[in-house]
């Protein structure tokens, strides 16, 4: 369970079980001794500095481990509860008390939840004496880090606008430079790839170039894609005939290219290629794209051996330097809407000279950075924590940038790290379109209404919050200024991803198909979902098989039928077989 999720199980724990249990007594007293408990761990696990701190401290770790994973063992318990009150509800053959369960049939239930929730609150009293028997530190206040949320963060107050790529700095020389390799005259067709680590600004500079006005006066027709590692070139096809105004819906990739070839033929044309992996896509895109002295490709790579490959022109992108460095950084610590934007109060100068230092020039760490301490208290005391806590960051690894990053994650306020980490689940440089990601959110129980306001609002503002602190960017605006969509960083994906990993956040648990007429089969590839607990198939008639599938889940304890076809129902009741059995023996028909 994520942290932040423990806030939505204690909801849940409120809002349902103590209502179903109000009525008998000793259940109600272990519940509420649950919440009260689960509050505490909550507290523990919200703050901000815990990863930090298990880092340094095994214990520490270990007993953090288990915090979460009793509040993981209680969610299940709770969940199960529920499971069989829904189950015997829908049993009931009374039509006309469809939502009652009567006390007899949720006695054993109850039981059974009074000894499982006894159990997890001894469980919980033992974790939490550890502490001092282990004297272990949770470490609040802590020596390195800040607390993200309560001391030493601002109070998150009205919104203020953001400020993204009007914010980039610098790179005019680089853009001139780059701009000219482009549009100078040439006998024959040319590529330019910009070259340099990742974050460093590569695709920033080629959408700096692609919107330059000389270059949008010189070619007749420019389009600009996103390659990635998995790219497909159907896709990257269509992105590029959707740049120029075609539409390439249906189309195969034959057509596609016939489509941009002949579009493209005898015009003065640019094609920018971001975040190209390999010298494959070049090969396979460029019989596309019609040859001559007309043509210009820009692609952006991490890999200089790309560019040399596609006989490339390189454009080697270099760090910021320290002038431009501290531009940036003001820009985004004290950005516009802030009491003085783009201002560092003299006493915090020399310190924030520190902070800048540490990111090396690499933009994408100083955005990061100056984001973390847009949040934070302009004081002396909470900045100095934020140097101490990077130079820690910045002992761990070789990869400078990455230790930055990870300390924003860390950073962040519980209810925005399960945001951000679910913004790992998209593929790699694609557009996440910002209402989709928002109700996920909410359907995932990662919003919190605030009193009146509606939760949509609050996605919004968690948005925002993710968006001043450079964890994800805006690709595209609504009329009204509002966010249309937005991208992850590939760098800060993988950090999304490695930190859903450690808690276990995408963990499939429980899974529902219900209504789907035309779903002939359920085909479960060997290894997937191996955290299901409980599958639930309703009213899918069309599906005549199932048995061998189940076999291939790892560890289903439930499986739930209702109104399905007689054929796989037959099956389940009549094929023979020890493995089987077990199948048989946790799964209801109804
Ligand atoms: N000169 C700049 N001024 C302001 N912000 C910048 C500048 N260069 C880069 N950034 C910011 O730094 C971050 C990383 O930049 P960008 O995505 O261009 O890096 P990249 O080199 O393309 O990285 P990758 O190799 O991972 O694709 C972005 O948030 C971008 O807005
Ligand atoms: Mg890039």
């Amino acid at each position: 369970m994520a942290d932040g999720n423990i806030t939505f199980f204690l909801e849940k724990l409120g809002n349902f079980v103590v209502q179903e249990a109000s009525l008998f007594g000793e259940v109600e007293g272990q519940v509420r001794l649950l919440r009260n408990e689960m509050e505490w761990m909550r507290l523990v696990l919200e703050d901000a500095d815990i990863d930090t701190k298990c880092n340094h401290d095994r214990r520490l770790k270990l007993w953090v481990n288990q915090i979460r994973d009793v509040a993981y063992d209680a969610e299940d318990v709770i969940d199960e509860f529920m499971f069989k009150i829904e189950h015997q509800r829908q049993r009931r053959p009374n039509r006309f008390l469809p939502t009652c369960v009567r006390f007899a049939d949720k006695l054993p239930f109850i039981h059974e939840l009074d000894g499982r929730i006894r159990e997890i609150n001894i469980t919980i009293e033992k974790i939490l004496a550890n502490k001092d028997r282990y004297n272990i530190e949770s470490g609040i206040p802590s020596e390195a880090g800040s607390s993200s949320s309560t001391e030493g963060v601002v109070q998150r107050g009205k919104r203020v606008p953001i400020v993204e790529e009007a914010d980039v700095v610098g790179m005019t020389g680089d853009a001139e430079a780059v701009k000219q390799m482009l549009v100078e005259e040439e006998s024959e067709s040319r590529v330019v790839a910009i070259v340099g680590m990742g974050g460093l600004g590569k695709t920033t500079l080629a959408k700096k170039v692609y919107n330059h006005s000389e270059v949008n006066h010189h070619f007749e027709c420019r389009a600009l894609g996103y390659v990635s590692q998995d790219y497909r070139i159907r896709e990257l096809l269509k992105e590029i005939a959707h740049s120029i105004n075609l539409s390439p819906d249906n189309m195969d990739e034959k057509q596609l290219g016939e489509v941009v070839n002949g579009y493209l033929k005898d015009k003065r044309y640019l094609i920018v290629l971001d975040d190209v992996w390999s010298i494959q896509v070049w090969h396979e895109l460029s019989p596309h794209l019609p040859e001559s002295n007309k043509r210009r490709v820009l692609i952006t790579t991490r890999n200089q051996q790309i560019g040399l490959d596609a006989y490339a022109k390189l454009y080697e992108l270099r760090p910021l330097g320290e002038k431009e460095s501290w531009e940036l950084f003001l820009k985004k610590t004290f950005p516009i809407g802030s009491t003085s934007p783009g201002v560092c109060p003299e006493e915090l100068e020399d310190l924030g000279k520190k902070i800048t230092e540490k990111c090396k020039g690499l933009p994408l760490a100083i955005v990061v950075s100056g984001g973390l301490l847009s949040r934070k208290e302009k004081t002396k005391s909470s900045w100095e924590k934020i140097l101490k806590s990077m130079e820690w960051h910045l002992s761990q690894g070789p990869e400078s940038c990455l230790g930055i990053l990870a300390l924003s994650y860390s950073d962040l306020p519980y209810f925005l790290k399960s945001c951000f980490l679910y913004c790992g689940v998209f593929p790699e440089d694609c557009q996440i379109k910002a209402s989709k990601l928002m109700q996920i959110w909410i359907a995932e129980g990662f919003v919190q209404g605030r009193g009146e306001e509606m939760v949509e609002d609050v996605a919004e503002e968690y948005l925002e919050e993710l968006i001043h602190g450079s964890m994800i960017q805006v690709a595209g605006r609504k009329w009204d200024g509002r966010v249309k969509s937005c991208r992850i960083h590939d760098l800060l994906r993988d950090l999304a991803i490695s930190k859903a990993r450690d808690s276990k956040i995408f963990e499939l648990e429980f899974l529902r198909l219900k209504e789907l007429p035309a779903l002939e089969e359920l085909k479960v590839e060997d290894g997937a979902m191996p955290t299901l607990k409980t599958l639930q198939i309703v009213h899918c008639n069309g599906m005549k098989t199932l048995l061998h599938e189940l076999l291939k889940l790892k560890n289903p304890q439930r499986v739930n039928l209702e109104s399905m076809n007689g054929e796989l129902i037959q099956e389940i009741e009549t094929t023979e077989g020890e493995e089987f059995d077990k199948i048989r023996g946790i799964t209801s028909i109804n």
